[in-house]
């Protein structure tokens, strides 16, 4: 059986846990809520590795969740990966996992994204991280509520923010139609059934 310094250091050697297996290493509660709102780690995987390319690229996770993406990104990769988490608890749980497992280029922000410069960053992750507006069955805890305008403001923040990115910043989504990402980011490639988009700053 693994053990959970050693599923990091698996992951270093592409040997990858089942995300049953790897999500033991959050509370019960948020092992529940993974299959809905947390990217899987085989999808993870993926994403950091079309982002990451040098220890100073800087790759952030527009509402990091339990910081799943940013940990196992900063396990397989040097980059750097930002989570920003508007939930205090969440960002408090990823940094506890931060430290346990000596994982020292994953950072956790609690902050809404809207307030961060993005500029800052040269690789984006976004996995559908309003969809919790749109659907009551995706409701993560009682502090947020089914609101279409809240949705749409969001999204519009989010087109915002892309287009402050400079040139060549990459960007990968999960479960994210095109028509929420600004023109000025240039669609390159989609895999796992057009699930996993990728795309580069123009
Ligand atoms: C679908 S989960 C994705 C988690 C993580 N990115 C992953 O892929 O495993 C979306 C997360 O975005 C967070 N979130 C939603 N709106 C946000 C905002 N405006 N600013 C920061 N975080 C936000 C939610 O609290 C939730 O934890």
């Amino acid at each position: 059986m693994l053990t959970f310094a050693s599923m990091f250091e698996s992951l270093k050697l592409k040997k990858y846990p089942s995300d049953a297996r790897f999500d033991t290493i959050y509370p019960k509660k948020y092992q529940e809520h993974s299959a809905r709102h947390f990217t899987p780690v085989s999808i993870a995987v993926k994403a950091a590795r079309l982002l990451a390319d040098k220890p100073d690229d800087r790759i952030l996770d527009i509402g990091s969740g339990v910081g799943k993406v940013c940990c196992i990104g900063a396990s397989i990769t040097d980059a750097h990966f930002y989570g920003v988490e508007k939930r205090k608890t969440l960002t408090n749980l990823s940094n506890k996992i931060k430290r346990e497992y000596k994982l020292k280029n994953a950072h956790f922000i609690n902050a809404d994204f809207t307030t961060l410069d993005f500029s800052r960053f040269n690789g984006i992750y976004f996995f559908n991280s309003f969809h919790e507006h749109l659907d009551e069955t995706c409701v993560l805890d009682e502090t947020s509520r089914v609101s279409l305008s809240e949705y749409r403001n969001y999204h519009n923040s989010l087109k915002e923010k892309l287009n402050e990115c400079i040139k060549g910043t990459r960007l990968v989504t999960y479960y994210t139609f095109k028509n929420k990402i600004p023109a000025s980011f240039q669609f390159i490639d989609a895999n796992e059934t057009g699930l996993l988009k990728f795309y580069i700053k123009k």
